[in-house]
Parts: structure tokens; sequence; C-alpha cells
């Protein structure tokens, strides 16, 4: 079989790829999510944390829409990303709506250049750390940056089945090459193992498994082409045929239903 020519989703060059062809970090399709999903609870459990006073680091913030929404309600938060053209955005959106209480910064704590991984903030400055979607390698630094009694508070997904139809499409457009694939390794255990390292525990977890509905053809060709390089794939109308196929073999009375998986936890930080 020949070699595909595809960045390993969520990898650095994914996800400059992944800048090229949108302008910030988004879900590019339209689908319906089911009620009580880890999103929303992610969400509703970081704004109980929030008080006027507290100060909150968000890794790896994408185009800083999390953090605009979130920042009347605390006193002040650095949010990082590794992606320029993502703090761009955030910079711009942060001046129109005049919020003055958020830093964006343009930071890769994994760069090789360091001399060892660090947070962009000093240390016993923060209460709070957020990180939806985002990778793990900040668990190492937490306890640093971290006044004592904070709260680590992140959102990732999680494995999810891979749907019995992703066979029926060419190999490129399987569903294990897409953004949305996760791999087949347990988050939770990364977390835990992350957490360990760091002499730290997990104060307190939960999945979310609720499904995801694709009402038309196009939504779900642009959901397992996400990030993938353009010119490597074939474009829709060429392939539309197979995705009918699918729907019509596959598709339940409201569309395609996949599983949306989300692993929400929580660390305590205490001296
Ligand atoms: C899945 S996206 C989530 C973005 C945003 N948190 C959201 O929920 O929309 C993960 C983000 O982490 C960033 N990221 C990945 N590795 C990073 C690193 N080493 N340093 C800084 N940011 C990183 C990516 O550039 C990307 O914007």
């Amino acid at each position: 079989m020949a070699e595909l020519n595809i960045p390993r989703a969520h990898s650095d060059s994914w996800y400059d790829n992944l800048a090229t062809i949108q302008r910030g970090y988004y879900y590019p399709w339209i689908s319906t999510i089911g009620d009580r999903n880890g999103e929303d609870a992610f969400l509703e459990h970081v704004m109980e944390q929030l008080h006027p006073d507290t100060a909150v680091l968000e890794v790896g913030c994408g185009h800083g829409e999390l953090a605009l929404k979130l920042a009347p309600h605390c006193k002040h938060i650095v949010a990082y990303d590794r992606v320029r053209s993502y703090i761009d955005l955030a910079n711009q959106a942060k001046a129109e709506q005049e919020i003055s209480n958020v830093e964006f910064a343009c930071y890769d704590a994994m760069d090789s250049t360091h001399a060892e991984l660090a947070l962009p903030v000093v240390a016993d400055s923060i209460d709070l750390i957020i990180c939806r979607r985002g990778p793990l390698h900040w668990i190492a630094d937490a306890r640093r940056v971290c006044r004592n009694g904070a709260l680590i508070m992140a959102l990732n997904p999680m494995e999810e089945p891979i749907p019995a139809w992703s066979s029926k499409l060419p190999h490129k457009l399987h569903y294990e090459n897409s953004g949305r694939h996760t791999g087949s390794g347990s988050i939770h255990q990364s977390v835990e193992n992350r957490l360990h390292q760091a002499g730290l525990t997990l104060h307190s977890g939960w999945s979310f498994d609720v499904p995801e509905i694709f009402s038309s053809p196009q939504d779900l060709y642009k959901m397992i082409t996400w990030g993938l390089p353009l010119e490597e794939l074939p474009a829709f109308d060429d392939i539309a045929y197979k995705f009918d196929a699918i729907f019509n073999t596959f598709a339940e009375p409201e569309g395609i239903v996949l599983r949306h998986c989300r692993f929400l936890w929580q660390a305590l930080i205490r001296d």
C-alpha cells in the first residue's frame, strides 16, 4: 500500500496545516451533539470556579474564544498557544470586545530550545489552570506556577468507536486518519501517568459519551477530511456517491450517528 503523506492528527505540523485552511481552531461541520455532553459540562464546571480574584492560565487556547468568554468572571487570564495566527486572531477579538484582563502569548512550552519545560507565568501566581481539548505536556510544570489550593481542570477528547462505514471510503478518508480520531490509547491512563510524574494525583474525572448526529453527507465529508492536506484529497463532488451510499446504508432517521466522547478531569495542588 502507498505511504500516506498525512501528518499525524494534532501534531505540530497538523495544526500548522490546519491554520492555513481555516481561520482559528473550530470544527467546520454542522452536527447536533446530545444533551449533557462533556463540552457543556466543562464550561459549567469552570464557570463555577471563577471569582473576581481568580488568576487563570489557559493552555493551548487556540484563537482565544474560551479565555474571552471567561474574562468578565475572573481577575486575569494568561492564555497561550504555539500557533501565531491563532494568537493574532485572539488579540484582534480581544481589542474588538474591549477586554483588558486577558494576556495572549504565542508560546510553545515544548519548544526544544528551552532548557526545560516551563509554562509562561511566574511561580505561585495561578489559582486555576484550564485546558480544553489541548495537549498534556504542561502538567509537568503545573505545581511550580500554582498557588497552594489551586485547581487544574481539563477536558480531553476520549477514544471513540471507529464507525463501521469508515472502511467503505478510500484509505485516506478512513476515520482513523481524521483529526477527530484520538488514537487507541486510554486518555484516562495518560492523564494519570502525567499527573503521577508531576507528583500530583487525579482528584476526580468524568467520562461523557453522547450521540453526535450528522444530517448531511457534506458535513460528514467535512468531518472526515478535517485537517488533512487539501491537495491529497478527492473533492466532495467526486466522492459524493460514496457518502450517499453510506447514508443509504448506515443512517438512522435523523442522520449518521457518531459518539461524542470527552474526559473531564480535575486535580488539586496542595503544598
Ligand atoms: C485541540 S486544540 C484546542 C484549542 C482550544 N483550547 C479550543 O478548545 O478550541 C489544541 C491547541 O493546543 C495547541 N498546542 C498544542 N501543543 C502545544 C504546545 N506545545 N504549546 C502551546 N500550544 C500547543 C494547538 O496549537 C491548538 O491550538
